[in-house]
């Protein structure tokens, strides 16, 4: 065995769908390789394992043993390798900002994952990952949809409906540029699904809400086939006004989807949970995704990035 082993995995973006895809709607997604979790694991022989973390605002710290999810999931992933050393010192640098929906905790799975199966040497396959990275979600976020964990071991955008064998998007993807925002606020995927879920018990129209951001996807692979960015932009526009409705887009979010629009982006939406976290806008091009992420930031962004979306290979 190894005595070293590493891993990495990227920040994602929902495109289309977050929320009703918990309902079984579709939804879109990509991963965002500029915006990465790496995993370094080596054997120890200290008596207990040790957990170091670096994250994107952040000094490095030692995590406390009885911390949450990725101690958990680090025996878990141990357990199951059959590791003959039981101790470990992991450490984690990461820069997906958390709780902002760009799938922090899901990479940071992907990438633990990754860095034990290195170490032991064990061919990790796709499907083994994803079920592990499952598992770690369900500690974190309760009862995730599965899309985050999906999207964190993809290398390319995804057509994602849960429960069922998630696809790589089938078309090329148009030459337009993604802006993301951070509001630098952070929002818990836990609260706010259990918080559309109320709104689903308390007022049944809701699920036409779920049920028209279902439709908002289903439009989304005929306006890529077209290459068609205007309509990209017009369905992101659609897809926010349904998680307004659904009471997870904040005023600071609301602020800059109107820059984002004013600044000459085609659409824009947040992306993830909501109630804090990023927005993202498609620009035509890279001057106009530059100005877009200049001006949010002079209206209250705490970061940005930009994507090119033709950056993407195809995977057959
Ligand atoms: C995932 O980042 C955000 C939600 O769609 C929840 C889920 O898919 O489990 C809101």
């Amino acid at each position: 065995m190894k005595k070293i082993g590493f891993g990495a995995s990227s920040a994602k973006i929902i495109w289309f769908g977050e929320h009703s895809v918990v309902y079984g709607q579709p939804a879109i997604a990509l991963p965002l390789p500029a915006v990465e979790v790496t995993a370094q694991i080596e054997t120890s022989s200290e008596s207990s394992s040790q957990i170091f973390s670096r994250y994107y605002d952040g000094d490095w710290q030692q995590i406390p043993a009885e911390m949450n999810g990725i101690k958990r999931l680090s025996e878990y992933v141990a357990n199951n390798l059959q590791l003959p050393s039981t101790t470990f010192r992991l450490s984690i640098d990461s820069a997906i900002p958390a709780e902002r929906g760009m799938g922090s905790s899901a990479a940071t799975a992907v990438a633990i994952t990754r860095a034990f199966f290195d170490l032991a040497e064990r061919h990790l396959t796709r499907s083994d990952l994803l079920k592990i990275a499952d598992v770690s979600e369900q500690v974190t976020h309760g009862n995730p949809s599965g899309l985050d964990a999906a999207t964190a071991s993809a290398q390319w955008p995804i057509w994602y409906v849960k429960n069922q064998e998630n696809t790589q998007l089938p078309i090329n993807l148009p030459k337009a540029t993604m802006v993301i925002a951070d509001s630098g606020v952070k929002g818990k995927t836990s609260v706010a699904v259990n918080q559309v879920k109320e709104q689903l018990i308390m007022n049944p129209e809701t699920k036409d809400i779920i049920a028209e951001m279902g439709s908002v996807a289903q439009q989304v692979p005929a306006a890529l086939k077209a290459n068609d960015v205007v309509s990209l932009g017009s369905l992101m526009n659609q897809n926010h006004e349904l998680l307004r409705q659904l009471h997870v887009s904040t005023a600071q979010l609301d602020l800059m989807q109107a820059q984002a629009l004013k600044s000459g982006a085609l659409g824009a939406k947040l992306t993830g949970s909501g109630l804090g976290g990023c927005l993202i806008a498609i620009a035509p091009n890279s001057r106009i995704a530059q100005k877009v992420a200049d001006d949010l930031l002079l209206v209250g962004a705490s970061a940005t990035w930009i994507q090119p979306l033709n950056q993407f290979e195809k995977q057959d």
